[in-house]
């Protein structure tokens, strides 16, 4: 495919048209933002790091038999993914209590929950991504009560994979966050990216967080906590 117009240009991707409907060409740029974009910064090589990430993790999830958006990587910044309509739900998985589960409901961050926990929060800058029950999704329309099940399942099926994957590398998972889109057909599908932006990673030994926490609360280099998730997971270090 060939790249054409830019469609949409977010926080961390900047995403063009290609010259067949159904393939978009995905461009990670080297930007970080958190607290509803507050805070903001560039950094150099973030880009090639989450897509090098994000593009092992997605390879790795179709093995594993779940499928996704992910077609190819094409350059260390870019890859293609199927054209999905993006369903404003962030589904949120945790491991362990970190982050808002710890604000919202004061248990110590480190807590392991005996059983994953799935939440949906609604994908709304205005509104600050609040917290949804299942009840406000159905009112909203932002899917059918059986998509919700499905959504949920398949959050859990990540899961299983990414966690174990993680564990053989002496990482844990701690939490991440998926969003799903709807293809042509209606069919629902893995989309967006899954990368320490994405996840609460810390290494297995010494719980040092090697994921955006590093950003949001100014524990050191990003790009140094990445590089390391990336060569954990057999990624290609930079020869620059
Ligand atoms: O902030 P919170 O604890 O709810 O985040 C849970 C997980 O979801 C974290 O791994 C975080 O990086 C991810 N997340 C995200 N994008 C958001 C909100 C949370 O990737 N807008």
């Amino acid at each position: 495919p060939t790249k054409q117009q830019l469609l949409y240009e977010g926080k961390a991707k900047k995403i063009y048209a290609t010259d067949e409907p159904d393939v978009l060409w995905v461009e990670y740029k080297d930007s970080a933002t958190a607290f509803n974009g507050e805070k903001k910064a560039t950094i150099a090589g973030k880009g090639r790091l989450n897509n090098e990430i994000s593009s092992l993790l997605f390879l790795k999830l179709r093995e594993a038999g779940i499928a996704n958006h992910f077609i190819e990587k094409l350059s260390p910044t870019e890859q293609l993914v199927r054209r999905v309509t993006i369903i404003p739900l962030e589904v949120v998985v945790r491991n362990v209590v970190a982050g808002s589960l710890a604000k919202r409901i004061g248990l110590e961050e480190g807590t392991p929950l005996e059983a994953p926990l799935v939440e949906f929060y609604y994908k709304n800058d205005d509104l600050g991504d609040p917290l949804l029950l299942e009840d406000h999704i159905f009112i909203l329309k932002l899917a059918s009560r059986e998509e919700i099940a499905a959504l949920k399942q398949a959050a859990l099926a990540v899961n299983d994979v990414l966690r174990l994957h993680f564990a053989e590398r002496n990482v844990r998972l701690i939490d991440f966050k998926l969003e799903f889109g709807r293809t042509a057909d209606g069919a629902i599908l893995l989309a967006d990216e899954i990368s320490p932006d994405t996840c609460r990673l810390w290494d297995a030994k010494t719980n040092e967080k090697l994921d955006k926490d590093v950003f949001r609360r100014d524990l050191g280099s990003l790009t140094e906590a990445y590089e390391v998730i990336l060569q954990r997971l057999g990624g290609e270090s930079a020869c620059t």
